[in-house]
């Protein structure tokens, strides 16, 4: 076998691992990015961020013309669902993007590997792909992200019972849905299938929706998301399910214990959270440590228990997120060339794409609580917003925390029309350490949903101008 040597190896060619491999190769690396799937892009451009969007915007689409734009005065005749042309649609986006990164390789002159890594030990990878053989890195970066967890006694088989993959191709539209998991997968990918006709049921383990979320915006995307017709059951442990040709029947028991009821689908998504993705890697003949969820232990450099082997992404602790995985990847490479780069995690932003979205970054109520940190609250709903009054989409609201004594920023808060982009100027105001009165004291252009954020800030003082 010929062995080919690298400054740096990095096995896996999701988010995290291909924008790692650009920046190495940038700063004068010799560097190799190992991919076992076929194509770049991981999880996240070939079954999850992107398919996932693409899907929520023609289903958005489709609702709208539906029930919208009547109102609006645009007559577009009957709507009909081509769902195979809408699949295709997303299937074009992810071939376009992802083969996108293989020019990016090119350009950047990252030797792409087509083949599944094992670590050796001693800097060596064995890859077994097209072609076996054994390349030698002065560094390793593994960025092998994660998988979908398995439930117990519902199997999947992507056809009848759905992992997020599998509902991201359904050939037709499911008269019922049930997701089970009330978190970010089962609320957008609920979402799509209600929109195109199913009727959906979440069922969660938890007496609430989006755990980890602040209180009132997970309540307040409950209501709305219920209101657009998903059903949710909450408080539900699911212990089984019975597949029939064209329906499976799950039972289920209530969380603390009692009765068992059952629920019947023509398709389950199972949606209960991602585990790290370490198999075939040879960590443990290595000496790599993981902690007990499986995942790989760093130290501030993203350093594993092994010199020379370092790990980033969803197979590391943290929100299993693209951006926190790509912001990681930049940061522990630049690092490696000597660099002095910093991460902030308490400025990484979570999207939720439903609609209305969701967004958050910083600290929840409930945290700040936790904490004994004293904080002022300024909220204001969108209904007070005339951007989103003339656009037609006026629930929600937006709300900022400030630290009682400093008026330091601490978190934000939106369930609202575009959150994911209007949540970006507080990422870049915490980022800045930034008060509230920085945000109400800024000019933002009228009319634009980002009023709501000034808005928001002046309400921390108590001195709202427009609600
Ligand atoms: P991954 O993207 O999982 O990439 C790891 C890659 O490593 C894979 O391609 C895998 O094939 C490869 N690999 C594994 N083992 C080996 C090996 N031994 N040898 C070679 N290759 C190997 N996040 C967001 O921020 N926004 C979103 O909107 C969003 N939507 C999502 C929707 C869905 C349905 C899902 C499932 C996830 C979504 N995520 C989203 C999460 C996001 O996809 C992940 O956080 C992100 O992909 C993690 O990046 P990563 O590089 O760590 O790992
Ligand atoms: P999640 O962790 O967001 O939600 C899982 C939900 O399932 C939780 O509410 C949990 O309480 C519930 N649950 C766990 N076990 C259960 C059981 N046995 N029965 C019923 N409910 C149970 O995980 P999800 O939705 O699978 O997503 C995985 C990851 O992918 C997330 O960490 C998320 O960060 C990422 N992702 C991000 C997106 C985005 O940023 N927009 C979109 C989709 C996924």
């Amino acid at each position: 076998m010929s062995e080919d040597i690298f400054d740096l190896i990095v096995v896996g060619g999701g988010p995290g691992g291909y924008t790692a491999a650009i920046r190495a190769s940038q700063l004068g690396m010799k560097t190799a990015c190992v991919e076992k799937r076929g194509t770049l892009g991981g999880t996240c451009l070939n079954v999850g961020c992107i398919p996932s969007k693409a899907l929520l915007r023609s289903s958005e689409l489709f609702e709208e013309a539906q029930h919208d734009f009547e109102n609006r005065g645009i007559k577009v005749g009957s709507v009909e669902l081509d769902l195979k042309t809408m699949l295709n649609q997303k299937d074009t986006t992810v071939e376009g993007l992802t083969q996108g990164i293989e020019f990016l390789f090119k350009k950047n002159k990252v030797t792409y590997i087509k083949g599944a890594g094992t670590l050796q030990g001693g800097g060596r990878v064995e890859i077994s792909g097209d072609e076996d053989k054994v390349i030698k890195g002065k560094n390793i970066l593994i960025a092998t992200g994660s998988e979908v967890t398995p439930l117990p006694n519902v199997e999947i088989d992507e056809k009848q019972i759905v992992s997020s993959t599998g509902a991201l191709e359904l050939p037709k539209v499911p008269k019922k849905l049930v997701v089970i998991g009330a978190g970010v997968i089962g609320l957008e990918l609920g979402t799509v299938w209600r929109r195109l006709g199913a009727e959906v049921t979440v069922v969660e383990f938890l007496d609430r929706i989006l755990p980890g979320t602040d209180n009132e915006v997970a309540k307040t995307t409950q209501r709305i998301l219920k209101k657009q017709g998903i059903e949710f059951k909450l408080g539900k442990k699911v212990t089984g399910a019975k597949k029939s040709k064209s329906s499976v029947t799950l039972t289920m028991e209530p969380s603390k214990g009692g009765d068992e009821e059952t629920l019947t689908a023509d398709v389950v998504l199972v949606a209960i959270g991602r585990r790290p993705y370490t198999k075939g890697l040879g960590l443990e003949d290595l000496g790599v440590e993981t902690d007990k969820a499986g995942r790989i232990i760093v130290d501030k450099t993203f350093k594993s228990s092994v010199d020379g082997v370092y790990a980033i992404g969803d197979v590391i602790e943290g929100p299993m997120l693209a951006h926190k995985a790509e912001d990681e990847g930049v940061v522990c490479v630049e690092m490696l060339a000597g660099q002095k780069p910093h991460i902030n995690y308490d400025t990484i932003p979570g999207v939720i794409y439903t609609w209305p979205e969701v967004a958050t970054v910083g600290k929840s109520e409930e945290d700040l609580k936790a904490a004994g940190i004293e904080y002022n609250v300024g909220k204001v709903p969108f209904m007070a917003n005339s951007r989103a009054r003339a656009n037609g989409f006026t629930e929600g609201f937006a709300k900022i925390l400030a630290d009682k004594k400093t008026d330091k920023v601490l978190g934000v808060h939106i369930v609202g029309p575009d959150a994911g982009t209007v949540i970006h100027e507080c990422v870049l105001a915490m980022e800045f350490g930034a008060s509230a009165e920085d945000i109400a004291r800024t000019c933002h252009a009228h009319p634009t949903l980002n009023e709501a954020v000034k808005e928001a800030a002046l309400a921390v003082a108590g001195r709202t101008l427009n609600s």
